[in-house]
């Protein structure tokens, strides 16, 4: 569905939607459509009664005294407060919900001129088109048929405003297909994106200036990434790791971004049990996620250097995969006891991150990767979990993550976690002991790697599928991270003065 926001008046016929405060105050379009109807829309309104709940959507079809079939009124705001960005995102998304319930085809929206915002009306409509958005884009590229949907979905969604600046909505719109593209990544199965084709695709980023670097497995070997192509060992599809390089800022030391891109996890010789073993083609949301940003934030010029590197294997049994209890030397030096197969994510990220730091020595370092099922147990598919060695950093993601929506809870990563992972044979253990802190110990393993500079991990094993619908997104691919990562551009490097 194409999601717009156009300069355009309310057109007299066809299928529109209007805004109402939660107060039942219209908006100017609402209250014009109003006096036109006899009050029709006040009574639609009067429908979801006294105190309609924020996002809720009333319809009148064939409304007397105008032209149009259909017109959605929905509620914007709360009984204490103004909604937030976050609350118009959502409210965007439920519009589409309430659109593709009703049939609606194409559906134009006037501004919610006059209502109590919370914001100018520009970045409402910014936020509103967002949440849209996110809800609109699905994952049927493989569908010859539509078998569940009889009717007409919807098409076209414009959002009518004269208010907001061209440079902000080319903005908006490079962060939304930036998700869109992630998402995309994340949904593919195995079969079609493997280390070699993921690669390929971000080799596509280079149309927006992006520099691009492949690293195939040769080069790995000669550089010593051994952790990154122990875990590719046992596939017929060779590993490679991805660097990608958005020169925005005034050349000082860059913003690394690291990403976990495991294109298909089988647990390796540690095999995974067969339920749900499918959910492991989206092992590389990580990657996905850093490449998300990393597009978005090219695509809108943003003024940051930035280095996101990828790590990117399939993590497979046969007779050439690595064994528990092998030992292997990492990039950085330091040595591995492999003793479970299928704790794979931090031996991608460890020589990944061991790259980043040693060739690019970064200022500021984000790792994200599904790295484990326990920060799952510890926090649901509400938030990703968020380890940081730096507070400033860790506040500003945390803040980032309220303002999109894309939640984030820190855990602690005390030095006295480190003795989790220390080694018998070797420096360190892949696993810790028993089933404490799993989360926190997938974070004590990669610490050393990063050495004495500010870094956070987002674990989103939790956040990167929704596996049932969800406010902002259906079911599938979340795109986890992208939006996260763009906002905190924004709040820690500034906008460049874009508007
Ligand atoms: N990719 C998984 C983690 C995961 C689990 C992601 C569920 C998304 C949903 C990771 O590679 C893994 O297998 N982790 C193990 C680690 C364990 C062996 C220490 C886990 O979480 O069980
Ligand atoms: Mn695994
Ligand atoms: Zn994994």
């Amino acid at each position: 569905m194409d999601i717009v926001v156009v300069r355009k008046d309310l057109p007299t016929h066809g299928r529109v939607a209007v805004f109402a405060g939660r107060d039942g105050r219209l908006s100017a379009a609402a209250a014009e459509l109003d006096r036109r109807s006899g009050g029709a829309v006040g009574r639609a309104l009067a429908m979801l009664g006294p105190k309609p709940e924020h996002g809720a959507v009333a319809e009148l079809v064939l409304p007397r005294g105008l032209d149009h079939e259909r017109v959605l009124i929905q509620v914007l705001g709360f009984a204490d407060r103004a909604p937030t960005l976050h609350d118009l995102e959502r409210a965007g998304a439920r519009l589409v919900k309430a659109a593709e319930a009703a049939r609606i085809e194409d559906l134009a929206v006037a501004a919610p001129t006059g209502l109590d915002l919370g914001t100018d009306e520009a970045e409402a409509v910014l936020a509103l088109a967002t949440g849209a958005h996110l809800r609109a884009w699905r994952f049927d590229k493989y569908r010859s048929r539509d078998e569940e949907d009889g009717g007409p979905r919807p098409r076209r969604l414009e959002f009518l405003s004269g208010t907001v600046p061209e440079a902000r909505l080319a903005e908006a719109r490079a962060v939304w297909e930036a998700s869109d593209w992630a998402r995309e990544l994340v949904a593919e199965p195995a079969n079609v994106l493997d280390p070699e084709s993921f690669a390929e695709r971000l080799r596509a980023l280079a149309d927006l200036g992006v520099e691009v670097e492949v690293f195939d497995a040769d080069r790995l070997r000669e550089l010593g990434l051994n952790a990154l192509l122990a875990v590719g060992q046992g596939s017929a599809r060779p590993p490679c790791m991805v660097v990608m390089r958005w020169r925005g800022g005034d050349g000082g030391r860059p913003l690394a971004l690291v990403g976990k891109g495991v294109c298909f996890d089988t647990g390796g010789i540690s095999l995974k049990p067969a339920q749900g073993m499918h959910d492991m083609k989206w092992d590389m949301a990580g990657a996905a996620a850093v490449a998300g940003a990393l597009r978005a934030l090219a695509a809108r010029r943003a003024p940051v250097d930035v280095v996101a590197a990828v790590g990117l294997a399939e993590n497979m049994p046969s007779g050439t995969a690595q064994r528990p209890g092998d030992i292997v030397r990492t990039y950085a030096g330091r040595t591995v006891e492999v003793l479970n197969t299928d704790a794979e994510g931090r031996l991608v990220l460890a020589d990944v991150i061991g790259w980043v730091v040693e060739r690019h020595d970064p200022e500021v370092l984000i790792d994200v990767a599904t790295l484990t099922g326990a920060v799952i147990v510890a926090l649901g598919k509400e938030r990703a979990g968020l380890f940081a060695s730096d507070d400033t950093l860790a506040d500003q993601l945390l803040r980032a993550g309220e303002e999109v929506g894309e939640r984030l809870w820190r855990l602690p990563l005390d030095e006295a976690y480190r003795e989790l992972v220390k080694g018998e044979e070797a420096d360190l253990r892949n696993i810790g002991r028993g089933r404490e802190a799993g989360a926190i110990v997938g974070a004590a393993f990669l610490a050393p790697f990063v050495g004495e500079r500010a870094w956070a991990h987002l674990d989103i094993a939790g956040v990167a599928w929704a596996d049932r619908e969800r406010p902002l997104v259906r079911k599938g691919a979340t795109g986890f991270g992208v939006r996260l990562l763009d906002r905190f551009v924004r709040l820690r490097y500034g906008d460049g003065g874009g508007a």
